[in-house]
């Protein structure tokens, strides 16, 4: 059995991705790659992030000149999510050129593990895909506790 068929079985906000191709999902990641802004480092990321709803919202790295005002494509497809008003995400799907399929930074992990306690990460790119654990990918995540602040 797959992860995500595990996934599946156990929760049904994630029972979503049964409903939806996987290959949809990449195939949103791989299409949305194409509009990626990347003239200085060249290299194109695109990320398709599955709502609980199960709508799909795409992002892709935007780079800057600063270097350091650069977006990640996980990054803008989680801020679509919630300008679209959802803020529970089921699956999402990184779509690169690496071989290894490249995975998600470590600000990207912690941006995505704020609207999904754990889900599916597929990492996907000409030669095929894997499917990670988020809760695996970020272990111990930062939890802000109002009554540890001040
Ligand atoms: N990038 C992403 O879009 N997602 C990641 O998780 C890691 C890196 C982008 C940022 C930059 O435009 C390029 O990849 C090289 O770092």
């Amino acid at each position: 059995m797959s992860i995500v068929e595990q996934w599946c079985k156990t929760d049904g906000v994630r029972s979503k991705i049964v409903q939806m191709d996987l290959e949809l999902l990449i195939g949103a990641a791989r299409d949305v790659r194409n509009n990626a802004h990347a003239p200085y480092s060249k290299f194109r990321v695109g990320a398709a992030v599955l709502g609980a709803s199960g709508r799909v919202y795409g992002g892709c790295n935007v780079e800057n000149a600063t270097y350091g005002a650069t977006i990640c494509a996980e990054r803008a497809a989680i801020c679509a999510m919630v300008a679209a008003g959802e803020t529970h995400a089921a699956a999402v799907a990184v779509y690169t050129d690496s071989n290894p399929a490249a995975s998600p930074c470590g600000i990207c992990r912690q941006v995505l593990a704020e609207f999904a306690d754990d889900m599916p990460v597929v990492l996907a790119g000409p030669d095929g895909h894997s499917v990670l654990s988020l809760a695996e990918l970020l272990p111990n995540r930062f939890v802000f506790n109002p009554k540890d602040a001040g």
